[in-house]
């Protein structure tokens, strides 16, 4: 009895506060958001609503696309794997404080997201030259950066994401500056945790590609974060274990994305527990559609 009185005060407590533990409540006697209309299918994912307007359902799928499409594959498992290392990340950002729209794994290839209205904005970290990086300045790959590099792009798959400046973003009115401001420190600050929690894993945060969205008044890094949307490193040989693997042929994609999966499973902190785990869970190519990049 008293079990069931802390878990009413437990959805009464996450009720009140907005936050995550509202949702794992609703989990609670099978009464999990139910999946509704699809809202939208994207190249790899597609978002459905719930009986719940503040929730989506994210289904990864099985699909890899570059170069705006031209290069397609179905890859057996890809979307399974993405699910995972992009429930594991998110769940790390928010150990850290950084507010994301990641709710709960709900099965090996879905997700519980907080619905949110996206900002046409995304925002390329890179802590290495890499990609688009290397042809546009003549740098070699792997080139170290002093610092952190952003890059904006606009997410308009029919001009091909191109990259944008400042005044760009304020003549397309996309998203006033402080708003921009505040994107920047939110993807520097996500960026600083993730290399840290990638080298515990012996793997290398080369660049990533993050969205963002609002939610109400909050404003939530959202969408995925996965080796679709990084590149990823071998920490110790280089080797590429990322999407570049499909992109340029540089050897067995699903294999890559499994090995950071592992990686990051082997180097979970102790006692965290792996976000979904009782839930039956467990692009970066820009201009010249190459991806991130
Ligand atoms: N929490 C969320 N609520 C609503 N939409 C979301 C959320 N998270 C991600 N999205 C959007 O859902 C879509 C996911 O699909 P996918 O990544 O396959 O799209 P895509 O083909 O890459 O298209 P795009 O180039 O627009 O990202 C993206 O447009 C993304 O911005
Ligand atoms: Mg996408």
């Amino acid at each position: 009895m008293s079990g069931g009185i802390l878990v009413i005060w437990g959805c009464l407590y996450g009720l009140q506060a907005n936050d995550p533990v509202r949702v794992r409540c609703l989990g609670v006697n099978g009464a999990a958001p139910v999946r509704g209309e699809l809202l939208y299918r994207g190249k790899a994912k597609s978002v459905y609503a719930t009986d719940q307007p503040d929730l989506v359902i994210i289904h990864f799928r099985d699909d890899a696309t570059a170069f705006d499409g031209r290069k397609r594959a179905e890859i057996p498992g890809k979307g399974a794997i993405n699910n995972r290392i992009s429930a594991l990340l998110f769940a790390e950002l928010a150990r850290s404080g950084i507010a994301t729209h990641f709710i709960r794994q709900l099965g090996p290839d879905t997700t519980l997201a907080r619905a949110v209205r996206i900002i046409p904005l995304e925002v390329v970290v890179r802590n290495k030259v890499a990609g688009s990086l290397a042809r546009r300045l003549g740098l070699p790959e792997g080139q170290p950066l002093a610092r952190p590099v952003l890059e904006h792009y606009y997410k308009r798959d029919d001009l091909g994401d191109p990259l944008v400046n400042r005044d760009h973003i304020r003549a397309l009115d996309i998203a006033p500056d402080e708003v921009v401001d505040r994107m920047e420190a939110l993807a520097r600050a996500a960026n600083a945790v993730l290399v840290q929690r990638l080298a515990r894993a012996g793997l290398e945060l080369v660049d990533m590609k993050l969205e963002f969205g609002w939610a109400g008044e909050a404003l939530l890094v959202a969408d995925e974060i996965s080796p679709d949307t990084t590149r990823v490193w071998d920490a110790a040989t280089g080797a590429r274990l990322d999407k570049d693997r499909f992109r340029r042929d540089l050897g067995p994609v699903l294999e890559g994305y499994q090995e950071i999966l592992r990686r990051l499973e082997a180097s979970e902190p102790a006692g965290g527990q792996a976000p979904g785990a009782n839930d039956g869970g467990a692009e970066a190519d820009r201009d010249q559609g190459d991806g991130l990049t």
